[in-house]
């Protein structure tokens, strides 16, 4: 192909997603319609992967590709399929960090992306979820799928095996709707995952396989009740939820606006909600931003369906 033949510069959005839903620890997660991330990947005369421009993060992230989660995403992919050229990248966050919204598996999401699409689609999706979870993998200390492959691959997600990747779309045959509110607090999810107990009873582990289960077969039968029923997690929210303050008031303000479940998002400190309707998501945000108010915490409220399509090409040349 000759130069002119390449494109020259792509611009892409990857949007934020919820982890866990509850039960599903490390196995389940959706992708949101907004907010998210946008990752342009240019072509350099330089050889070499380097990152030319942070915005959003108020100078928080590193520039250096080792140690950038997009940065070491897109240096996977690039080492993988051999290429020798100059590609730079240009990061604009636009969710905050380190506030249960899959941040980090956004940006690398976005890098592999706008990289695989500068060079011509080398690589499936399927094959950019190992780059991108090993960009999580610097953010987090593990490579969990469960906010890459959302946002990566869209829609509601279940991730039978991390190693290898086994993940398999959840698809509702009824409409759901998110809600996720974001109080003004950062959580580390390094953190929180160094304080989860490592063994855990047979009695509470039964309970959360029943409704990890429970929750799929209310997902795939459109069943309003079964989902409701099974968004409970036994094992990690009764540990990680006194880290959130006002935790208990917001969940409770969720339900009692009509939410089908309500549980933290990712390691937190955000918190979703799931409706049956439009209507009940806006009522439960504005009842979960106003306990976090009552409390002294200033909060975003963040609205959409299940994003089905994931990432997308915003712009290219
Ligand atoms: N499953 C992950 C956790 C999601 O809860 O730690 C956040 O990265």
């Amino acid at each position: 192909m000759s130069k002119s033949n390449k494109l020259q510069e792509v611009r892409v959005f990857a949007p934020a997603s919820v982890a866990n839903v509850s039960c599903g620890f490390d196995v389940m997660g959706f992708a949101l319609s907004g907010p998210g991330d946008e990752i342009v990947a240019r072509r350099t005369d330089e050889s070499g992967l380097r990152i030319s421009k942070i915005t959003g993060e108020n100078g928080l992230l590193p520039t250096s590709v080792k140690k950038n989660t997009a940065g070491v995403a897109a240096q996977k992919l690039i080492s993988n399929i051999g290429f020798e050229g100059g590609i730079e990248l240009e990061i604009h966050k636009k969710m905050p960090l380190g506030s249960g919204l899959g941040s980090s598996a956004a940006s690398s999401v976005g890098a592999v992306v706008a990289v695989n699409r500068l060079l011509g689609s080398p690589c499936e999706r399927e094959k950019l979820l190992v780059f991108a979870a090993e960009g999580e993998k610097v953010a987090c200390g593990t490579a969990h799928l469960d906010n890459v492959a959302p946002s990566l691959l869209g829609g509601f997600v279940f991730i039978r095996s991390q190693q290898p990747p086994d993940v398999t779309e959840l698809e509702c045959s009824k409409p759901l709707f998110a809600t996720v509110v974001h109080p003004h607090i950062e959580i580390n999810t390094e953190d929180t995952r160094k304080i989860l107990r490592r063994e855990i009873p047979m009695h509470k582990a039964v309970q959360q396989w029943g409704n990890v289960g429970g929750l799929v077969a209310g997902l795939l039968k459109g069943d309003y009740g079964l989902i409701s029923r099974s968004l409970q997690d036994v094992i990690v929210e009764p540990i990680r939820s006194v880290l959130i303050p006002g935790f208990r008031e917001v969940k409770q303000a969720a339900m009692d606006a009509g939410a089908l479940g309500s549980g933290i998002s990712g390691s937190g400190p955000s918190i979703f909600a799931l409706s049956s309707s439009e209507r009940t998501s806006q009522e439960a945000g504005k009842a979960m931003g106003e306990a976090f108010k009552a409390i002294g915490l200033e909060n975003e409220i963040y609205q959409s369906r299940i994003n089905e399509q994931g990432p997308k090409i915003l712009q290219e040349r």
